[in-house]
């Protein structure tokens, strides 16, 4: 019963936010957090793997290489908790250097269920680890973990990928702030943020000739199709990606082939596209390794260092409440 009311309510918000998307005045626009179901999780771990995307390589090597020293600047008791730790795998080489010190929480916060099950059981393996998978919103998840701790207890957030980059400005700094809110003085944050590329590189990353991400953002049509009875034709939309000089940001939309009308049942609304119009469904911003340390210190943290792979152009910042 109360399984059913939850899965409900998750139903009526995804309702809401596509029918505000889909409605709005000018620019039609999905939010990108739902791209990530259980086909879309699948094929996001698809995409770190193809050549033309390295950042995901980038964000491992640089948590493999610098594991020891991250968790040295750490000292203490510390609970890890990860906004959006997908499957984990990023997220071994901390806990392992944490665990070996003591005994370690770990609370995943991921709003896939298929994700984060996946993640409680690839990194069940490790020594002297907990591991309490949260299936929330990043700072409902976050709130829950500051309730848990224990006196004395330091927590560290990572938020890793590129994922600061996909709120555009102001909104970054926001959400760093309202991370910084709940967080205590000594706690830190280990943010990822890719960097400022050659742009023919960025297109290619987001747009890989075997057209694995554009299948990723279709799926958040097919995902309306399935979960709230629409009728989207996949083939009448194609994914499309321009780089925004102004925001230094690569925008990925949808965009209608023809003049068309689909019908979404369950939201019981009818939208038209005119040819070539699109529907705005992710920005991923580029950053300078100055702007996300002025960035966090805006929202009230110290940047104790930063990382950065030079192969792939992306930094880890680690960050400490203060
Ligand atoms: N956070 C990822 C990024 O900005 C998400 C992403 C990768 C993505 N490829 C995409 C989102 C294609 C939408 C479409 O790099």
């Amino acid at each position: 019963m109360l399984t059913n009311a939850i899965a409900a309510g998750a139903v009526s918000e995804f309702a809401a936010d596509v029918r505000a998307g889909l409605t709005k005045e000018g620019q039609k626009e999905l939010p990108s957090k739902y791209l990530y179901d259980a086909v879309g999780s699948k094929l996001f771990e698809v995409i770190s793997e193809l050549p033309e995307y390295g950042l995901t390589r980038a964000d491992e090597r640089l948590l493999r290489a610098h594991a020891q020293e991250i968790v040295q600047q750490i000292a203490g008791d510390v609970v890890l908790c990860e906004l959006g730790s997908g499957n984990g795998s990023k997220t071994r080489w901390i806990l392992e250097a944490l665990s070996r010190r003591r005994h370690t929480y770990y609370y995943p916060i991921e709003i896939s269920p298929s994700a984060l099950r996946t993640c409680e059981r690839e990194l069940a393996d490790i020594d002297s680890v907990g591991i309490v998978g949260l299936e929330r919103e990043y700072l409902d998840g976050l709130l829950e973990v500051a309730a848990r701790r224990r006196l004395g207890q330091r927590i560290l957030v990572l938020f890793l990928g590129s994922t600061i980059g996909n709120f555009s400005h102001p909104a970054d700094a926001n959400f760093l702030r309202e991370i910084r809110l709940i967080l205590q003085p000594g706690d830190s944050l280990l943010l990822g943020s890719d960097l400022e590329k050659p742009i023919r590189q960025l297109l290619d990353a987001y747009d890989d000739p075997l057209g694995v991400t554009a299948a990723f953002n279709l799926n958040l049509l097919a995902r309306i199709n399935r979960e709230l009875d629409g009728d989207f034709p996949l083939a009448q939309f194609e994914h499309r990606v321009r780089f925004n000089s102004e925001t230094r940001s690569v925008e990925m939309h949808l965009r209608s082939r023809q003049p068309q009308t689909v019908k979404i049942r369950k939201v019981r609304l009818s939208v038209r596209f005119k040819e070539g119009e699109t529907i705005w469904t992710e920005n991923s911003h580029k950053y300078s390794p100055p702007e996300v340390v002025r960035m966090a210190e805006g929202a009230g943290f110290r940047c104790v260092a930063q990382w950065i792979d030079w192969e792939w152009q992306f930094a880890e910042s680690l960050l400490m409440a203060i």
